[in-house]
């Protein structure tokens, strides 16, 4: 197995979509998970850029990081450092709807407010034909039909893999220590994981990952 350095984007966190100078739409996401992938792909020597949208996280040693804030402002880092890399995990939580205009001044206390929200650039399908040897992992986080609607995205986004969340009244995966879920490939091959410490499924992510490049560039060098 050649063990060259392997040049990694992760993203990570939410994105914030603003109403107004002083409010925005987001979600749940800590980072927690995409920045524990950062941090151990840096201790194994990788060259690691990571993406991230607002979060508490310390920065993790030796890695760069890129701050966004913006669903928009994450697509244009991720595609401005994609063309360098061997390898994306889409770890961030983006937010599929921002307002459709941004009210200049604070919007100020009414009965009621209509918003009209616009759909924001889903990353991962943006890259689908720039994909070449790369190799792109995903999540999901779905509150029905985890499997089917994580294959659907594992298919229509190109990935070599996603990382299914299941997210119901029991099962927060947003700020937990430990989560389950399950990895699954584009062999159809699902593998679950109970009740594992994110640091641990970073480490499991990360193994993935590396297996399937050093496979693929070895593939291509035609070392058995
Ligand atoms: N993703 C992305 N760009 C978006 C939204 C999501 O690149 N605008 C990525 C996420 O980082 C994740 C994968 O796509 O790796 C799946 O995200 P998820 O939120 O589960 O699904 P969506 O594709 O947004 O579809 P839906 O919200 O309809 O379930």
């Amino acid at each position: 197995m050649n063990k060259k350095k392997i040049n990694i984007i992760v993203t990570a966190g939410p994105t914030h979509e603003y109403i107004d100078p002083v409010r925005y739409i987001t979600n749940p996401s800590t980072g927690v998970m995409g920045y524990e992938i950062a941090r151990r792909a840096k201790l194994k020597g990788h060259n690691v850029t990571l993406i991230s949208g607002p979060t508490n996280n310390p920065k993790p040693a030796g890695v760069k990081v890129v701050d966004v804030v913006t669903a928009w402002q994450m697509k244009n880092a991720v595609d401005k450092y994609f063309a360098a890399c061997d390898c994306l995990v889409m770890a961030a939580a983006v937010a599929d709807f921002r307002p459709q205009s941004v009210f200049s001044g604070k919007i100020k206390k009414k009965k009621s407010l209509s918003l009209i929200l616009e759909q924001t650039p889903d990353i991962l399908a943006g890259l689908v034909h720039k994909k070449a040897g790369r190799i792109i992992a995903g999540f999901a986080l779905e509150t029905e039909n985890l499997i089917k609607n994580a294959k659907f995205k594992l298919k229509n986004k190109n990935l070599d893999f996603i990382v299914a969340n299941l997210y119901s009244k029991n099962t927060i995966p947003f700020g937990s220590r430990n989560v389950s879920l399950y990895i699954i490939d584009k062999e159809d091959r699902e593998e679950g994981f109970i009740n594992l410490s994110k640091s641990r499924l970073a480490g499991i992510i990360l193994d993935r990952i590396e297996k399937l490049w050093y496979k693929s560039i070895n593939i291509s060098r035609g070392v058995k």
